[in-house]
């Protein structure tokens, strides 16, 4: 960890539903809590403030619970700091308040995350991506959300990575959602369209799993999604959630 300059990164497609919102979260507090690195991230959802709003749900859910409770006090003396701040702002504003929340704060912060809206349409969004230093894309193997996702990869490609006036310097798509049961072949092709875009793809499948689509609630002792813990080890087994991170920390070389 011996950057100065935080990396500015985006778990970013114009579709909605397709795991920003849930990846942001689980990179955020993995790499937080479990792997020493200071995080900040930005919630610019603007009408859904989905992070903001867990981080208050959990906030209720640690405070209620005695053990959780006991559980997050540790984890701050072992961490030697606090929760991560996640702070809201339109995608037009987001990278201002990131550098000044950086320059007035007392942790130096080696990565921001930024949680987009589902449209690039949305004010700002494009030259909220421009300023950002790489790009994950979870991708579906639903054709609509495969199509519009690769747009959107293409176009980021096209208008900002090696433009001198970005500083985007790579976008990578990884298979979200992906169905056991749903044939190789599928995804093999896709992959070879992929490749002949030109597009870059990490190896991780991760599965469609319950896990993913739960938070953490009262009495919960195993925890994988949330603001507060990082993934507990249980949880992680079969996440292929490990696997995405490490592919990511080479890719960003931290
Ligand atoms: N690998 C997965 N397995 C099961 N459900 C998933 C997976 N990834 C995402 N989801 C679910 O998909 C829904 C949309 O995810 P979210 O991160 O909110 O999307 P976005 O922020 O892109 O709109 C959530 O309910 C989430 O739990
Ligand atoms: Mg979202």
């Amino acid at each position: 960890m011996t950057r100065n300059e935080p990396l500015f990164i985006a778990f970013s497609t114009q579709k909605g539903g397709a795991g920003k919102s849930v990846f942001t979260t689980l990179a955020a507090s993995f790499l937080h809590y479990q792997r020493g690195y200071n995080i900040l991230v930005i919630d610019c959802d603007e009408g859904q403030y989905s992070l903001h709003r867990m981080r208050e749900r959990d906030m209720e859910i640690v405070e209620s619970d005695p053990i959780l409770e006991r559980k997050f006090g540790e984890q701050i003396v072992v961490t030697n700091k606090p929760a991560y701040t996640i702070l809201c702002s339109p995608p037009n504003q987001a990278i201002t308040l990131a550098r000044s929340f950086i320059e007035q704060g007392d942790h130096k912060i080696d990565i921001v995350l930024f949680d987009l809206p589902g449209t690039v349409n949305s004010r700002g969004v494009m030259q909220c991506v421009s300023e950002l230093d790489y790009i994950f894309t979870p991708i579906t193997s639903d054709k609509i959300v495969l199509e519009s996702s690769l747009a959107f990869a293409l176009a980021v490609r096209d208008l900002l990575i090696n433009s001198d006036s970005s500083q985007l310097k790579g976008l990578y798509l990884y298979w979200n959602m992906v169905d056991a049961r749903e044939r190789t072949a599928l995804y093999d092709t896709y992959d070879e369209i992929i490749n002949d875009l030109g597009l870059s793809l990490l190896h991780t499948h991760i599965p469609d799993t319950k896990r993913y689509r739960k938070e953490m609630t009262k009495g919960s002792r195993d925890v994988f999604r949330s603001t507060l813990f990082p993934c507990s080890r249980r949880m992680l087994k079969g996440s292929r959630f490990d696997e995405l991170i490490d592919e990511i920390l080479q890719i960003i070389k931290l």
